[in-house]
């Protein structure tokens, strides 16, 4: 590619300096992007999996630290058990091509949310790609799988009542699925829903939301840049005044 590659239109419109550290996706729309080409649900899922890793890449050349992504949730069991299994198969294809190409890319992988109710395949992909992230510094993508805001939340609350004494909000977060990672500056999601689907309900506290009409197998490196782009217009106060 090189010098052929052509440049997005969005490119260089990004205020590199006040980049969020952490942007978090809920990769919604796969379904009707199939369904308006005439194709099963499952071939959205497929060029849905195609750009996590086209804007994983991105998010890390852009310079940000953490990408999370929504991938299944704790409902999304709900659906046909074909889309289920082709969704996993996916998940597979996607774990066993990471295990080769991570450590050349530079892309630590962790994955949040119940892994207990995934096949014992998917779950031993889980902890080869943990340890090959334990040799990889910087960036770091996240993909949440069977997670659900609620779960999450109930979770530590039972971890923490477990410990006993008075309760603090470090150590509650100490329990999330998502401990140690800090909470995402901005949350998108393409699709054209406007809600968060249990999606980070601790984390997305005081996180900038951007909704867009895409659809996630027709997102691309500029969809990002505009949500970025919004997102550094924005004033956070916190509760506060400026
Ligand atoms: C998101 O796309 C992917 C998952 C929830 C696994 P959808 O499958 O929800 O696509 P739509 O919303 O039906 O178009
Ligand atoms: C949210 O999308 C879950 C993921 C993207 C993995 P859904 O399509 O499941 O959400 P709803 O049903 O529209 O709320
Ligand atoms: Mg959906």
């Amino acid at each position: 590619m090189g010098l052929l590659k052509k440049k997005h239109d969005t490119a260089g419109q990004v205020d590199k300096s006040r980049l969020p550290r952490h942007v978090a996706i809920i990769m919604d729309g796969n379904g009707r992007w199939a369904k308006r080409r005439g194709l099963p649900r499952t071939a959205g899922h497929k060029a849905g999996a195609e750009v996590f890793r086209r804007i994983a890449t991105y998010c890390k050349d852009l310079g940000m630290e953490y990408l999370t992504v929504y991938a299944f949730s704790t409902e999304n069991w709900k659906r046909p058990a074909e889309e289920v299994s082709a969704i996993m198969g996916l998940l597979h294809q996607y774990m066993l091509e990471a295990i080769d190409s991570m450590e050349r890319d530079q892309i630590r992988l962790r994955f949040l949310g119940d892994l207990s109710a995934i096949s014992p395949e998917l779950q031993a992909l889980v902890e080869r790609t943990n340890a090959i992230s334990e040799r990889i510094q910087g960036f770091q993508a996240n993909i949440c799988l069977n997670y659900g805001g609620r779960d999450e939340i109930l979770r530590a609350a039972r971890a923490c009542a477990s410990e006993g004494g008075e309760i603090t909000e470090e150590q509650f977060a100490g329990h999330l699925y998502s401990a140690g990672i800090p909470d995402p500056e901005l949350i998108i999601r393409p699709g054209g829903e406007q809600r968060v689907s249990n999606f980070l309900l601790w984390q997305g506290a005081y996180s900038e939301f951007y909704f867009c009409d895409t659809l996630w197998p027709d997102f691309n490196e500029s969809t990002l840049d505009q949500a970025i782009i919004a997102y550094q217009q924005r004033e956070r106060r916190f509760g506060g005044v400026k």
